[in-house]
């Protein structure tokens, strides 16, 4: 431990003095307390071009050290205008917010220890953490006993793991020996409807399966994947000699929220012997509510099994759960010690360095531990039913207008819907139009700064994408949204 003296020296030996610490600590923690405060003040996209936030800052570093109040004030003068305010309550992109005061001190918390959750020796805690938070998702997420998870950054890399132990588990030794140069191997193939999120195919990309070795299997008219054309297509794939490896189901689509029919999908899996990975990413917080927890009906036959607690579980990005229902080949697929860790790895049964290809890790169990325990489950599960009521209510009022149109069910917090003002139709022969004009009006909405949506396209329809998932976010702001929608359509329309 260093004594007073030292920390004398703390400025001598490239550190900021220990009472200028205190002070731009609290300082900043202030700052961070009247963002959160007035965030709803700000514009939440900023009106810039690219490069324009690059052109404010020097292109060489410095050479001389500055000072942090420097730093802090360039950091509001030039950084600040250019980022998009995602904690924001009318901030309805992608699948919204995860920002909560918990959440912050634990990330800040995280930054202070700064320690690596590679074996159980670099850090106890971290590890240990990290079994017993996996753990309690999984209770809370009603997922059998036998599941063990790992922790990652995102579910891009959690299905690339997942489909990695799926490739080990066919017995082609493709951790030893690769896939090239071996005629022996046939092609192999992933199964995911054309709902799926895209990470499927950038999986397939890093293992050396091939991004066209992902078969889409198109979808019912919910969005769901349909299981015959599935059955269909493995089928044809298997008569030419290919390998069926793996399929992804999801819970929870990125543009609609749809719900794969994970049950009939696991039958087929089990038929073919095939890895079923959920991608249960967003939806899987529905199965905190007990009305929400038909969503993973027959997840439980699963190999693998994502959930994003950063997408609504309101665990800061990043935190992605893996489980995994052999996490052995999952291990047998990465565990590799280098000469330097040896002694470390010897110490015990779980060192997460061994379940994929990172060696370094954050302590991400922190900050999760504390946001489940500050909201406890019954107050996380009040947030989530809340934004579908939300959401709903969105749809209500999109419903009683005859203008709208909803474009896909409502089962999460996500509303997908067009406008078809009067003067335009609905006929095929100006969907074309009608796709443009929802286009720039989702444009213009945000080009506003009060209101932050996105659009997606289904069945050949661009839709306009409300997400509600921000615990700040109330009533008022979906009818500000609403009104905002209905102002610039006008505006829009008239400009026409
Ligand atoms: C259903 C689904 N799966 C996976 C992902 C990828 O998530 P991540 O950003 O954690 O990689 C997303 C992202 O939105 C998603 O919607």
């Amino acid at each position: 431990m260093l004594d007073s003296k030292d920390v004398q020296r703390w400025p001598e030996l490239g550190d900021m003095p220990a009472e200028e610490f205190r002070e731009t600590l609290h300082r900043v923690a202030d700052w961070v307390v009247d963002y959160r405060e007035s965030i709803e003040e700000l514009r939440i996209s900023p009106d810039i071009a690219p490069g324009e936030i690059s052109a404010r800052l020097p292109q060489v570093p410095p050479e001389a050290p500055e000072r942090f109040s420097d730093i802090f004030r360039d950091f509001q003068k030039s950084i600040i205008p250019g980022v998009v305010h995602w904690g924001h309550p009318a901030f309805f992109g992608y699948f919204g917010s995860t920002t909560t005061a918990t959440g912050i001190l634990g990330e800040m918390l995280m930054g202070a220890l700064n320690v690596s959750a590679m074996t159980w020796r670099t850090s106890p805690s971290a590890t240990e953490l990290e079994t017993l938070v996996l753990d309690w998702l999984r209770q809370m997420l009603g997922l059998p006993m036998d599941y063990t998870g790992v922790v990652y950054d995102t579910a891009s890399v959690a299905v690339m793991h997942a489909l990695a132990a799926a490739r080990e588990n066919l017995g082609l030794n493709a951790r030893a020996h690769g896939l090239c140069g071996r005629p022996e191997v046939p092609g192999l193939r992933i199964y995911a409807s054309d709902q799926a999120h895209s990470s499927v195919e950038k999986a397939a990309i890093t293992l050396g399966i091939g991004e066209q070795n992902v078969r889409r299997v198109p979808c019912e008219t919910t969005y769901r994947m349909d299981v015959s054309t599935l059955r269909s297509v493995i089928d044809t794939d298997l008569r030419a000699g290919l390998l069926p490896m793996a399929v992804i189901a999801t819970v929870g689509t990125t543009s609609t929220t749809s719900v794969d029919p994970v049950d009939e999908i696991a039958a087929l899996c089990d038929e073919h012997r095939l890895w079923l990975h959920v991608d249960a990413a967003y939806g899987g917080a529905m199965a905190l509510l007990p009305e929400g927890r038909s969503v993973m009906k027959g997840v439980e036959a699963a190999d693998s099994i994502v959930v994003n607690p950063h997408k609504w579980l309101f665990v800061p990005l990043d935190f992605s759960a893996l489980y995994l229902r052999r996490p052995e080949l999952l291990r047998a697929t990465f565990s590799l010690v280098p000469e330097y860790l040896r002694g470390d790895a010897e110490q015990a049964e779980r060192n997460y360095m061994d379940y994929g290809i990172q060696l370094g890790r954050r302590f991400r169990a922190l900050k999760a531990w504390m946001v489940i325990r500050s909201f406890g489950t019954e107050g996380l599960a009040a947030r989530i039913r809340e934004h579908i009521r939300l959401a709903r209510l969105f749809a209500s009022w999109l419903d009683a207008d005859p203008e709208f149109e909803l474009l896909a069910p409502v089962t999460m917090a996500v509303v997908c819907f067009r406008i078809a003002p009067h003067g335009l139709g609905t006929r095929q022969a100006v969907n074309q139009e009608l796709n443009a004009f929802n286009r720039r009006l989702v444009e213009a909405v945000n080009r506003t700064g009060e209101a932050y949506l996105t659009y997606t396209t289904l069945n050949g329809h661009t839709a306009m994408r409300l997400a509600v998932g921000n615990i700040l976010t109330t009533e008022r702001h979906l009818a500000k949204a609403f009104d905002l929608i209905r102002r610039e359509t006008a505006r829009i329309g008239a400009a026409r």
